[in-house]
């Protein structure tokens, strides 16, 4: 196949951050995506409906700068899914203003220490647990950052523990509660939401798809590749293509895009976090395409998402060609740059 045609996608996780690098990243999202559930994790947090509303207008401004700047093509259009951060104060009234506010469409859970910008987190799930129940009454997705933050587990098995301990927790404990099971990364991960009741769901990103922990460590340490969770073994990544491939609607496409300045990536300790946006939907084309499913891209990309959270399908196509081009080896970023993923090398395919 040379070309395929799909309903415009959706990015279910995203980090937008905000001013500057807002507007620099944005324009990425929107030349592929129609819609994008828009991460929390700022500094502060977006912790209040108040907060995710201003969030929302920024985001909204910075598109229509991106449009008269010409960032961004005339035609565009693109709605932000604004989340809110839970944390051990977030209580049932926070839920149900969320609820009623029309523009948030999910609570997002971080154990405190987990990742970037996690610090606010929720520092124990039973903690949680009054929000989580109004969550399940209001029917308002729970997504899970699904690791432990216990520094004696193994970094690659944090998520696996997670799996098996907090999360198997959440689902048996608020049967009607929806989850997603956030940019998962394991074999066990993948096996427990599609064995799961309904209801709970897992978004998977391009990189893990492309991707094992080798990637950090292929001739010298590459910082780029650094996200969290972080790349695992071979076999994990073979049963998320699997996964994304298999066409069960449980499977969903986010991106979990998330730029840090080139300088505090390749850096003593370097932030974590993999900038995908910019090749997002034509590398994972890629991979549906080395599977023999790209007969499934569609449904992963731009059904089962939307579905999901209840909300409607695009009506837009987008085409993919078959055409290898260039990705760049750094964009702009505020007043310095990002790398993104597969910087200075070939993407196999291109958006028409
Ligand atoms: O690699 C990551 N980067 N994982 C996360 O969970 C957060 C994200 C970020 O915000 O940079
Ligand atoms: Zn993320």
């Amino acid at each position: 196949m040379k070309s395929l045609v799909i309903t415009r996608p959706d990015d279910w996780h995203l980090h937008l951050r905000d001013g500057p690098a807002l507007a620099a990243v944005l324009p990425h999202t929107v030349r592929a995506f129609a819609r994008a559930i828009v991460m929390p994790n700022l500094k502060p947090a977006v912790t209040s409906v108040a907060a995710a509303d201003a969030y929302r207008q920024r985001i909204v401004a910075a598109f229509d700068a991106g449009k008269r700047g010409g960032a961004i093509a005339a035609g565009a259009r693109f709605e932000p899914l604004m989340t809110l951060y839970l944390t051990d104060r977030t209580s049932p009234r926070d839920i149900a203003l969320a609820r009623a506010s029309g523009f948030v469409h999910a609570v997002k859970y971080y154990p405190a220490g987990a990742t970037t910008n996690s610090d606010a987190g929720v520092t124990a799930l039973e903690r949680a647990f009054p929000a989580l129940e109004a969550m399940q009454k209001h029917d308002l997705p729970l997504l899970v950052h699904g690791e432990v933050t216990d520094p004696a587990i193994d970094i690659f098995d944090r998520e696996r523990m997670f799996v098996d301990g907090q999360l198997q927790t959440i689902v048996s404990r608020f049967p009607g509660l929806r989850v997603v099971a956030e940019h998962i990364t394991t074999r066990e991960a993948a096996t427990f939401v599609e064995q799961a009741r309904p209801g709970v769901a897992a978004t998977i990103t391009v990189h893990h798809l492309l991707y094992n922990r080798g990637a950090i460590f292929q001739g010298g340490i590459r910082p780029h590749f650094y996200c969290l969770p972080v790349l695992k073994r071979e076999e994990h990544r073979r049963a998320l293509v699997a996964a994304a491939t298999s066409g069960q609607p449980k499977f969903f496409l986010g991106t979990d895009s998330a730029p840090h300045p080139r300088g505090l990536k390749e850096h003593p300790c370097g932030c974590a976090g993999v900038f995908s946006a910019p090749a997002a939907l034509e590398l994972y084309a890629e991979v549906f395409d080395a599977a023999g499913a790209l007969d499934k891209l569609e449904s992963f990309a731009s059904h089962h998402g939307a579905d999901f959270y209840r909300l409607p399908r695009n009506a837009e196509k987008v085409t993919l060609l078959k055409e290898a081009w260039t990705i760049p080896a750094e964009y702009p970023f505020g007043d310095e740059t990002v790398v993104p993923l597969r910087c200075g090398e070939q993407a196999a395919w291109r958006m028409a």
